[in-house]
């Protein structure tokens, strides 16, 4: 196969995948003198950079990439409930990573499950609410709108209803959903279009999508 124009193998895995063979994710010890900018990680530069993120951040300090982020994070939040320890919340928390959610949010229980994560969630800002009124409470407090994101009777479809700007999107977890309290408390609940005979889709792919609708309405370019 043809190297692309940088030399890499197109085949291979993309910038911002993981592998688990040869060869290494990022970056040997820094090659040359180093920089002297107080962004850059004395142990990264000596040792080289393995984490997963993008190049742009390689050799950073954790506390620079965050303060970096900061700087041009969207308005919209995410929210999940953990009353199960559901394995999705960590999918949850990398997609919002991903796409540059202001904020993280778990309702309910105060541990979860930070496997799919990856450890993504040591550059997002996350919260705890012991429930859905003190999520809700919160929200009304820092003007966001509350759009929960299910499938039950009477909620907007994703797909022609338009996400506001500043909000909280609100999900459920696998096998119960949202709860009775976090649909009556939202302003609004959307459902995402399904045709096939499942009853529902994974919460994680769930949050993906809405995610990524917010993304097409208020940041595609
Ligand atoms: C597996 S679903 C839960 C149950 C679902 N309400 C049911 O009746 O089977 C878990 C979570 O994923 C999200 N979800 C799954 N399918 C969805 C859909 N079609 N539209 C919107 N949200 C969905 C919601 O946040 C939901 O609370």
């Amino acid at each position: 196969m043809t190297a692309a124009p940088d030399g890499s193998d197109p085949a291979g895995p993309g910038p911002t995948e993981w592998t688990t063979g040869a060869p290494e994710v990022g970056v040997g010890p820094w090659d040359g003198p180093w920089p002297d900018d107080p962004r850059y990680d004395p142990e990264l530069l000596a040792e080289g950079d393995r984490r997963n993120v993008v190049d742009r951040y390689r050799y950073w300090r954790r506390e620079a990439i965050v303060a970096d982020l900061d700087t041009r994070r969207h308005p919209f939040h995410v929210a999940i409930e953990n009353l199960r320890h559901d394995a999705n919340i960590g999918t949850v928390v990398r997609t919002a990573n991903a796409f540059l959610a202001a904020g993280v949010h778990i309702v309910g229980r105060r541990r979860w499950n930070r496997r799919g994560a990856m450890v993504t969630d040591r550059y997002q800002h996350v919260s705890h609410h012991a429930d859905v009124a003190d999520l809700v409470s919160w929200a009304r407090s820092v003007g966001l709108v509350v759009v929960a994101v299910d499938n039950g009777p009477g909620s907007a479809p994703l797909e022609t209803t338009p996400l506001p700007r500043a909000c909280v999107l609100l999900f459920g977890q696998e096998g119960p959903g949202l709860t009775p309290e976090a649909t009556a408390g939202a302003d609004l609940v959307v459902s995402i279009a399904q045709f096939g005979s499942t009853r529902s889709i994974n919460a994680g792919v769930a949050a993906g999508i809405a995610m990524h609708a917010w993304i097409r309405e208020h940041a595609a370019p």
